[in-house]
């Protein structure tokens, strides 16, 4: 079995195209997985994978690198916080929010953490998906090392967090703003009528072509004021094709 034919009995199975995803970053992460499970090829792989759903989930968290932190790339959310949020809460309607491959969790709390500053709890909604359940289940524990909170200002760790032996344990009144749910970005309905879709350190993985179309499925899910907000070094070239404008960088409006 080569590569290619790996590929589609794995979408058979998994529903996951990996052709959406950047080839050659794609194949060595694979290969050199496989090696280390001590497996000679893709075939007794594949076999591996849809007999023991322990493997298919170490697999899963091995291909989508779940690295994240607290108030990732400081600047931007400074950005976030002082020139664009202003313009664009409205306290007469519910703010929805969506942190879109939200891996471990700090990037949909941070949210939290922010808007709480900004909006009463009850006026803004966030839900945060990611395709990978385990990663998902270590979010809704809100438990993090060290370096996953370095960027996280004093004041926030002191209000916000508990230092435990086991990390920093986030409060429950952050952890109760968050509805986390499995979503995968390539295949699943998107939600509608969000008002900042957060999405970042992601795109980065997928083909020119899986870009597109996601970035105009985000467009379609914008509110008319809506904001998306991306990594940074995912810039959108070519916005405009996708139904986005630019705003800042780092930030696309609907066109
Ligand atoms: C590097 S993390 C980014 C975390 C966070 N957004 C940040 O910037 O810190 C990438 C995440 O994308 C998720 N992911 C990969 N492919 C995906 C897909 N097709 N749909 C949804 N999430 C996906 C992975 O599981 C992983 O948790």
């Amino acid at each position: 079995m080569d590569y290619n034919h790996f590929v589609t009995e794995f979408y058979t199975f998994s529903k996951i195209d990996l052709n959406s995803y950047k080839e050659g970053q794609m194949k060595r992460r694979i290969d050199s997985h496989i090696k280390k499970s001590g497996i000679s090829d893709y075939r007794e792989f594949l076999t591996l994978l849809k007999t023991n759903p322990k493997a298919y989930e170490t697999f899963l968290g091995y291909l989508t690198i779940n690295v994240s932190e607290f108030f990732r790339d400081p600047r931007q959310w400074a950005t976030l916080e002082k020139d664009i949020l202003p313009g664009i809460i409205n306290v007469t309607k519910t703010f929805n929010v969506w942190s879109a491959a939200c891996s471990t969790g700090d990037e949909p709390y941070t949210l939290a953490i922010l808007l709480t500053k900004l909006i009463p709890s009850q006026k803004f909604k966030i839900i945060a998906t990611d395709i990978d359940k385990d990663i998902l289940a270590k979010a809704k524990t809100g438990i993090y090392p060290d370096k996953q909170v370095i960027n996280l200002p004093a004041d926030y760790k002191s209000k916000y967090f508990k230092k435990t032996t086991e990390g920093y344990i986030i409060s429950d009144d952050i952890k109760r703003k968050i509805d986390f749910r499995q979503h995968n970005l390539l295949k699943d309905p998107y939600p509608s009528d969000i008002d900042l879709i957060v999405c970042r350190n992601v795109l980065i993985y997928f083909t020119e072509q899986a870009k597109a179309d996601i970035y105009t499925k985000f467009s379609k899910s914008l509110s008319s004021t809506g904001i998306l907000f991306v990594g940074s070094t995912e810039q959108i070239i070519n916005a405009h094709d996708f139904g986005l404008k630019s705003k800042k960088l780092f930030f696309y409006s609907k066109a």
